[in-house]
C-alpha cells in the first residue's frame, strides 16, 4: 500500500544529506515535504521520548541536538519498510558487516551516530511527521544559534 514515512537525517550525516536524498529519489520514493531544522534538546527529548529508559538516551538527545537535521516525508508504496531496508541496521558498524550498501553502512558511525532515522509504523511515522510538519510543528531555524 501507499505510506508515508517520516525520515531524518541526523547531524553527523548532514553535509551528506544530498547523497541520501539522490538515494531516496532512486529509489522510488518520492520527497513531499522536505524541512532543514536544528532540535533543541527538549525537542530531541520529546521525539525520542518513547527510548526515555534507555541507557543511551542522555547521549542521543545530546546529539540529536548537536547540529542540524533534515525532516523528510517520504510516500510511496511500502515506503516504511523500503526506507528502513535503505537505511540497514541500527548499529552503523554492524551495518558495515552487514549491509556495506546500506545508507547507516556509508554514512554513519556507531550505535548512537548512525546517520539517519525512520519511523517504525504507520502510527509513529503519524506522529513524527505531525512533530516536524504539523500546526504545532517543532524544531528551531537551523540557521540561527
Ligand atoms: P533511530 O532509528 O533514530 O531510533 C532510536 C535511536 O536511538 C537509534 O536510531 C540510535 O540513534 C539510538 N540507539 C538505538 N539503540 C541504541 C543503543 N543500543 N545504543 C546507543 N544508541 C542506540
Amino acid at each position: 500500500k501507499t505510506e508515508r514515512t517520516c525520515a531524518m537525517i541526523k547531524p553527523d550525516a548532514f553535509l551528506n544529506a544530498g547523497k541520501i536524498v539522490n538515494a531516496i529519489v532512486r529509489s522510488n520514493l518520492r520527497i513531499n515535504q522536505l524541512r532543514m531544522c536544528k532540535l533543541t534538546q527538549q525537542e530531541a527529548a520529546q521525539f525520542y521520548a518513547v527510548h526515555s529508559e534507555r541507557p543511551f538516551y542522555p547521549k542521543l538527545v545530546d546529539f540529536m541536538s548537536s547540529g542540524p537535521i533534515l525532516a523528510i516525508e517520504i510516500v510511496g508504496e511500502d515506503a516504511i519498510a523500503k526506507w528502513r531496508s535503505l537505511l540497514g541496521p541500527t548499529n552503523s558498524e554492524t551495518a558495515r558487516a552487514e549491509r556495506p550498501d546500506s545508507i547507516r553502512a556509508k554514512f554513519g558511525t556507531d550505535n548512537t551516530m548512525n546517520a539517519a532515522h525512520g519511523s517504525d509504523s504507520d502510527e509513529t511515522a503519524t506522529t513524527e511527521l505531525d512533530f516536524f510538519f504539523g500546526s504545532g510543528r517543532v524544531g528551531q531555524c537551523a540557521n540561527l544559534s
